[in-house]
């Protein structure tokens, strides 16, 4: 046994570290240069028959030869240890930008955005909500309302009539019967808005849809005044079309409210008729029960198709029943 072969043994164990591809390798490395059968470890056991002087001059260098060889194994193991989790990292790698699918989450429609902005002003004025059937009998719709049966708004031309005739059925042609339901089921005082869904046997132009919205206000209680209502119809008016609006009375009739007014807005610098209103028809209040010598009312109704028209000046009225999302988008999703 020589010095210089202990040392060559060393170096061919460090280049064989080096080269070692990956974890596999290096196992193979590890076996052949200080497994048993390896050169080192085969010296390692013929010290034994060597003399005393021997024993102490190479079983350094056998010592420090298989120090040597642990180092190089250990730093090829920690190198290669490091090239696998990169190469994991690398091909496991999720590529979160991957597109999603961008499908257009739904919005409401302008007249729902514009109903809800109602309802939602008159519940902060201490009004509730209330709702009544789009099917609506004949006597709510017009008789309760001290509407003739000769009255022109109760012709084929104007209402649809729901067969058999003998029903007396109708889908309601305005909001107003739901004042009647609200009187005939709650006492006074009444403070209530009813928005809703209406029908008219019009043809659909610029101006007119057969099936279009209204909301109707009915307060009744002690001692309410047409100043009342004008008040009302004030703050109503300057929240909906803003903080400069005017607005103004103009004698009218209706059957169900007497005086009867139409309500005019001034908007961006000219008059607009936008509703109509009066004190509630002292027969009326009678029909469903109220006493007229405690209590007065008030009551109004509006168009919303007209309002969201004037107020965003739209001309034409197929841009809000055709559904088109380039024209709702405008308004916001409204969620
Ligand atoms: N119902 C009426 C219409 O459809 C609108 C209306 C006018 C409602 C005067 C009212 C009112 O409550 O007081 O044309």
């Amino acid at each position: 046994m020589r010095a210089e072969e202990i040392s060559a043994w060393v170096e061919q164990a460090q280049a064989a570290c080096a080269s070692a591809k990956d974890l596999d390798g290096l196992k193979v490395v590890r076996t052949a240069h200080s497994g048993d059968k390896s050169p080192i470890a085969l010296a390692s056991r013929a010290l034994g028959s060597m003399s005393a002087e021997e024993k102490v001059v190479f079983g350094k260098l056998i010592g420090d030869a298989k120090a040597s060889v642990s180092q190089f194994l250990a730093a090829a193991l920690l190198k290669l240890e490091a090239q696998r989790d990169q190469k994991i990292l690398l091909e496991e790698v999720v590529d979160i930008t991957l597109p999603v699918n961008r499908a257009h989450r739904g919005g409401l429609h302008p007249i729902t955005i514009i109903k809800n902005e109602v309802s939602d002003f008159f519940i902060e004025q201490g009004f509730s909500v209330e709702e009544g059937p789009e099917l609506e009998s004949g006597w709510l719709n017009f008789d309760a309302l001290n509407i003739p049966p000769d009255h022109p708004a109760r012709t084929m031309q104007d209402t649809f009539f729901i067969e058999p005739i003998e029903s007396g059925m109708v889908l309601r042609t305005h909001t107003s019967p739901v004042q009647v339901r609200t009187m005939l089921t709650q006492e006074p005082p009444i403070y209530v808005v009813c928005p809703g869904r209406t029908f008219r046997a019009d043809e659909l132009d610029a101006t007119h849809s057969p099936v279009f919205h209204q909301v109707e206000g009915l307060v009744v209680d002690k001692g309410i005044t047409m100043a009342h209502l004008k008040g009302t119809l004030d703050n109503f008016a300057r929240h909906m079309f803003g903080p400069d609006v005017t607005t103004r009375l103009r004698p009218s009739f209706f059957p169900f409210t007497e005086p009867s007014a139409e309500v005019d807005i001034y908007f961006n610098n000219r008059w607009i008729e936008w509703g109509g209103c009066g004190m509630v028809n002292p027969k009326v209040l009678a029909t469903c029960g109220i006493d007229t010598d405690v209590y007065s009312g008030f009551a109004f109704g509006m168009g919303l198709e007209r309002t969201l028209m004037v107020r965003h000046g739209i001309t034409d009225m197929h841009d809000i029943v055709e559904g088109d999302i380039r024209f709702t988008r405008q308004f916001g999703v409204g969620l």
